[in-house]
Formats: structure tokens, C-alpha cells, sequence
């Protein structure tokens, strides 16, 4: 009988999910964007009702689509949108509110007063992270000050809170399983990196209950079993972390020094930098990366760049420049650069390096013969600026130059930014024969804690490259680009003073 590993993506637009052989080979993959709420200005919110029915149907459907049964499947890795906060009641299992995304800045201002009361150095000093309205902490807060009731039934151990993981782990297991791996927990603001636990201070800090927190587990191990009514048999649960782990891990940057960088919703570089965490000097986060069972966890920096891949959603969808995301690659093409055209996508304020909740997107550098060529051509240009700061930044906290860039995630397809990102940031990229990086590294894990894998380095065997991005760019031209895309972000943060 065939061995098979399921990995469910659980990412910020969309539900996936894809079946591996033992080989690592893609046997099936289904995937269903779901809705995405923008109440007000700075707002982003999910209905984790909808995340989990999407997640179902396509796990489910993935085994149809292979002919596979949940018996021939040995394991069942997750993998998710991190920082996203859902709290649901215990009982019922029905959330109280929408899920608070990532991407929401609705406390800014509760992390504005953090930082003037000089709490950062404490916070960064356990956490890694900076106190910024992306991680999980004040989403929680706002969720229990705001919804009518909420802080009282968490005192009284009524509410679980969670990030995705937790709760589709919940929801797999049947409310057996209230979990969340280091790399995870590493994102909420309330995990000492260094013990891996949830930390009384930061918890009093951040106003938040004890009892609405999961269990911090392994990246790998079994954690338990698929309710059996979902697939037809109990499936284990095996593997968890945060995307932009997982693919670290599929990317099998199992070495300190070799980064990725993933080309999602937004772009997330991520550096393994071993079995200590190291804190950034340069605006950059650190994070867990994984814990593999027993093992010491292996740590990241990461630089986390807002939006990437959303640019062309907007072009597409807000904009309608073409019908589908992949169109933007001839578009672009169509001209011989952006001329002179800056777009700065500050759509949700800028992450790493320059954290500024307030900033917006901007273009500049219009003239009368700007075509939407030109544009495109500057929203790609835009998501390498973006990623070639934050590995600027990362070059520096390393104190070595890279050696080479791995690339993955939708927009890794687009050869013209692939080439455009070795140029502007001097740095060979390298494309994997697998770009599915994400659900391969949760596979990875899931298989890793149930023999269908032995170690790290079979793994690593199996990672193959694509394709190699030879910067090709003069040092002079570099630096110019970057100095103008400099100030076009420099615009982009003062927009309105
Ligand atoms: O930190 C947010 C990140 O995990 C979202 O990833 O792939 O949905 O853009 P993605």
C-alpha cells in the first residue's frame, strides 16, 4: 500500500490542500479562496467558520480527486496564516466574532501607548518581535474589551483562543485538541522565545487570561487523531507550523545562514539562524522556526513585508488590469522598464523594516505617457524593493552576504520578478523544483514524527532546483533604483503631513 501525507494550507486568501508521496511529488492539490472583510479602513477580518468549511472541502476533495483513502494516509500536516486571532467558546465551539487577520491595524494605538510607556525593550528583549499590531497579543485584548461579555466568560475558562492552527486542530480533532506549535506560539507576543512557553508578564502586560491559551507542542510529533467522521478513519496529526516556517523547512534551510523568501499575500524572508534565537539590529523580528519532537527548536530572523502578491490581486480585482494574476508577467514585459513609475503598496502600513502602521500606497513618478504597462511593471518592481530591504537588513544582522536566495510562493512563477529581485538585491535566486514549499514543509514535518521520512537530511536530498536568477545588474544602476525607491517610500509614510 501507497504512503501518503496530507498537508492543509491554510493561507490569508485561500484554503489548500495537497496530497505527497513518498517521493515528495504533488498528487493532488485543490484549493477555494474565501472571503475577505474590510469593515473599515485598517481592517481586515475572516469568518473562521468559512476557513474551516474551505479547509474541509478541500482536504476532502483532494483525497477524492487521488483516490486515496484516509487508511493509506499516514499523516495530516498543518499549516497557516500566522498571527490571525480567532476565539471560540468551549462549549459550542462557535467563535464570538470574525477572526482578526494579520493584516489588521485596528490597535495601533493600544501598541502606540506600549511603546511610549517603554515597554518595547522588555517585550522585545523576551518575545523577539516589536510591539505592532500584526501579532496576536492586542488582537486578543480588543476582541475580549469589545465583544459584549467576552472577558468575563474567559476569566471564567468559557473561550479558547487561537491562530489558525489551534483552530483547525480543534475543529479536525472534534474539540480534543487545544494546541499550538513554538513556531506559532513565537508570533502571538506572549511566548518567551527562549523557554518556548506562554510568559506571565507579557500576559499581565497584554491583558490577557491564562485559560483562553493552547498548549505549546512540537512542530513534530503526533498530536492526535482526525475525528473519524471527517475522512472516513482517524487520521494523525503530525505536523504544525506557521507558513512562513513550514516553507523555510520544505525549503530544507535546515543550515544557520540559508534564507527563503515566500511570494504570498505579503513577502516573508526568513533566515535560519540555529539553536539560539539572535536578536535583530536592523528592524528585522526574530522567530521560532520549528521544534522537531524532543530537539532543541531551531530559530529564524525574519523580514515580513506586509504586501507582495496582494499588489497583483488589487491590479486584477480593484483595478481590473487583467483577468488573471498570471498576466502581469506579459504586461509587464511590454515595457522596457517602469519609467520612472514608483508604486510603494502600503496598503495596510509598512512591516519590516520600516513598521509604520500609518503609512499608504502611493504612486509616483506619473507622466502623460504612463500606460498600465508601467504600472504593472512598477507594483513588481515594488514587491523586489520591498524584499531587497529587508534582505539588506538581514545581510547585515548576519554580517555575511548571502550566498543565495530561495525563492517560493504564487508570485516565484513570475521569471521578470525572479530576475529583477537578483538584480536589485545583488543575490542569486534560486527557484525549487517544488514551489509548493509550504505544504511540502508541513508534510515534512507530519512525516518526519511518523516514519514516512527518517531525517532532516533525506529530506534535504530531495530538494531540487528549478531554476537559478544571476543578478545582472551594475552596482551603479542598483543603487540608484534603490535611492529612488527610497524616496518614493519615504512619501509613502509622510502621505499626509
Ligand atoms: O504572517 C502572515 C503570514 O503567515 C501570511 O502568509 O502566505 O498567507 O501571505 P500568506
Amino acid at each position: 500500500m501507497t504512503t501518503y501525507v496530507l498537508a492543509l494550507d491554510q493561507g490569508t486568501t485561500s484554503s489548500r490542500a495537497l496530497l505527497f508521496n513518498r517521493r515528495a511529488q504533488v498528487v493532488a492539490l485543490e484549493q477555494m479562496e474565501f472571503r475577505q472583510y474590510y469593515p473599515q479602513p485598517g481592517r481586515v477580518e475572516h469568518d473562521a467558520e468559512e476557513i474551516w468549511n474551505t479547509q474541509l472541502a478541500v482536504a476532502r476533495a483532494c483525497l477524492r480527486k487521488a483516490g486515496v483513502s484516509a487508511s493509506e494516509v499516514a499523516a495530516v500536516g498543518v499549516t497557516n496564516q500566522r498571527e490571525t486571532t480567532v476565539i471560540w467558546d468551549r462549549r459550542t465551539g462557535v467563535p464570538i466574532a470574525p477572526a482578526v487577520v494579520w493584516q489588521d491595524r485596528r490597535t495601533s494605538d493600544v501598541c502606540e501607548a506600549l511603546m511610549s510607556a517603554g515597554e518595547a525593550p522588555l517585550v522585545t528583549g523576551k518575545t523577539g518581535l516589536r510591539i505592532d499590531p500584526y501579532f496576536s497579543a492586542t488582537k486578543i485584548a480588543w476582541l475580549l474589551d469589545n465583544v459584549p461579555g467576552a472577558r468575563a466568560r474567559a476569566e471564567r475558562g468559557e473561550l479558547a483562543f487561537g491562530t489558525i492552527d489551534t483552530w483547525l486542530m480543534w475543529k479536525l480533532t472534534g474539540g480534543a485538541l487545544h494546541a499550538t506549535d513554538v513556531s506559532n506560539a513565537s508570533r502571538t507576543l506572549l511566548c518567551d522565545l527562549r523557554t518556548g512557553q506562554w510568559d506571565d508578564e507579557l500576559l499581565q502586560l497584554f491583558n490577557v487570561p491564562e485559560t483562553l491559551l493552547p498548549e505549546i507542542v512540537p512542530s513534530s510529533d503526533v498530536l492526535g487523531y482526525t475525528d473519524p467522521e471527517l475522512f472516513g478513519a482517524p487520521i494523525p496529526i503530525a505536523g504544525v507550523a506557521g507558513d512562513q516556517q513550514a516553507a523555510t523547512f520544505g525549503q530544507a534551510c535546515f543550515e544557520p545562514g540559508c534564507a527563503k523568501n515566500t511570494y504570498g499575500t505579503g513577502g516573508f524572508l526568513l533566515m535560519n539562524v540555529g539553536e539560539t534565537p539572535r536578536e535583530s539590529l536592523h528592524r528585522l523580528i526574530a522567530t521560532a522556526g520549528w521544534r522537531l519532537d524532543e530537539d532543541p527548536t531551531q530559530y529564524a530572523l525574519e523580514g515580513s513585508v506586509f504586501i507582495a502578491g496582494a499588489v497583483v490581486q488589487w491590479l486584477r480585482d480593484g483595478l481590473q488590469f487583467f483577468k488573471s494574476a498570471e498576466e502581469i508577467e506579459s504586461l509587464a514585459r511590454s515595457v522596457p522598464d517602469s519609467d520612472g513609475v514608483y508604486l510603494v503598496p502600503a496598503f495596510v502600513g509598512l512591516g519590516a523594516p520600516h513598521w509604520d502602521s500609518d503609512a499608504r500606497g502611493l504612486i509616483v513618478g506619473l507622466t502623460r505617457g504612463t500606460t498600465r504597462a508601467h504600472i504593472a511593471r512598477a507594483a513588481l518592481d515594488g514587491i523586489a524593493f520591498q524584499c531587497a530591504e529587508v534582505l539588506d537588513a538581514m545581510q547585515r544582522d548576519a554580517h555575511t552576504p548571502l550566498k543565495e536566495l530561495r525563492v517560493d510562493g504564487g508570485a516565484s512563477r513570475n521569471n521578470l520578478l525572479m530576475q529583477f529581485q537578483a538584480d536589485i538585491s545583488g543575490v542569486p535566486v534560486i527557484r525549487p523544483a517544488i514551489t509548493e514549499t509550504t505544504a511540502l514543509g508541513a508534510a515534512f514535518l507530519a512525516g518526519l514524527a511518523t516514519g514516512v521520512w527518517t531525517d532532516c537530511s533525506e529530506i534535504a536530498s530531495m530538494w531540487r532546483v528549478d531554476r537559478v536568477f544571476e543578478p545582472a545588474m551594475s552596482q551603479d544602476q542598483r543603487d540608484t533604483l534603490m535611492n529612488q525607491w527610497t524616496r518614493a517610500v519615504g512619501r509613502a509614510r509622510k502621505w499626509n503631513q
